[in-house]
């Protein structure tokens, strides 16, 4: 039997009957549980809330793959793991439509105000007349959209935006065999909306930041569900509360969950999602068959159908 830990309860685990699936408490920090049941571990499948850093990798003597639920994996010192020749899987591909779908959500939704419009009711603003002058946005359709990375994700945007008749641009550190490739400064100047995909590491943490902000058009809008760190918070805030841009779409931050309390939450010119651009059914079964399936081939010291290789 293999040991695995497991910090997320995940369906289809009864299908492993070689494998001894072992829950993390509920009420217990992930990063203390991995750290005194670590050492006799054989794998651990966990998600994008725990960090796995050196000090983990150290404790565990027979780890041989960490399974991650998630497409990104900054959360894992994936050098440090590589050297000591564990294993990474990931779980890229079955969650781009999905996440797609939600950034052209998040688009549409703080363009045309649909959550603000959603607000006005519920908190019983919304006047007797009609007025011509009422939750007025700006249009989608047709407008300059500009993708940072073009990734899986980034590639299904751009296929989404064309059915708005949008003029897609990208900035991607190695030009992309499509049109539309741009540096940086002109992907900020000329878009209407900057969607962020791009994976969070060492060249891209505070890639967004005041100098690339000030850049943009003051009714440009920056969407952001790839990692909250990418963007320079303190940066994007002032640039919102001083309406230098026209808003910000969020689905992640550098510190969640966000709360109530949060400095954007009193912003009129944001739209602030709990980091589910993934979340759908089917998209989650299908991640967890694939982080099953990854971590399975790493037990049995193989590649993962899908692992990280830097
Ligand atoms: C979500 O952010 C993921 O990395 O899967
Ligand atoms: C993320 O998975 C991307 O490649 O865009």
């Amino acid at each position: 039997m293999y040991r695995v830990l497991v910090t997320e309860k995940i369906p289809f685990t009864d299908y492993y009957k070689d494998i001894d699936f072992i829950y993390k408490p509920e009420n217990m920090d992930s990063h203390q549980w991995l750290m005194e049941s670590i050492n006799d571990a054989d794998g651990i499948l966990i998600t994008l809330s725990d960090r796995i850093d050196s000090e983990i990798i150290d404790a565990a003597k027979k780890l041989k793959v960490i399974s991650t639920y998630s497409v990104g994996y900054d959360h894992i010192d994936v050098k440090y793991a590589l050297s000591r020749n564990i294993k990474i899987g990931y779980t890229p591909d079955v969650l781009t439509e999905s996440t797609a779908d939600f950034i052209f959500g998040l688009i549409i939704c703080i363009a045309r105000r649909i959550c603000s419009g959603y607000e006005t009711i519920i908190s019983n603003k919304w006047e007797y007349r009609w007025k011509p002058d009422f939750m007025l946005g700006h249009d989608v359709y047709g407008k300059t959209l500009g993708i940072l990375g073009l990734g899986r994700i980034g590639h299904a945007v751009m296929r989404r935006a064309s059915g708005f008749d949008m003029n897609v641009i990208y900035y991607n550190r190695t030009e992309r065999d499509v049109n539309g490739h741009v540096g940086l400064n002109e992907l900020f100047s000329r878009s209407d909306f900057i969607v962020i995909t791009l994976p969070l590491n060492d060249e891209t943490r505070n890639i967004v930041n005041k100098d690339l902000i000030s850049k943009m058009k003051k009714t440009a809008y920056i969407i952001n569900a790839s990692r909250g760190h990418i963007v320079n918070e303190d940066d994007l805030y002032n640039a919102l509360l001083n309406r230098d841009i026209a808003g910000a779409a969020l689905d992640v931050f550098d510190n969640e969950p966000v709360r109530a309390d949060n400095r954007f939450v009193k912003l009129d010119n944001v739209l602030l999602t709990p980091h589910m651009a993934s979340a759908s059914y089917e998209t989650r079964r299908d991640m967890a068959n694939l982080a099953l399936k990854n971590l399975e081939l790493g037990l049995h010291g193989l590649n993962p159908e899908k692992y990280v290789n830097i």
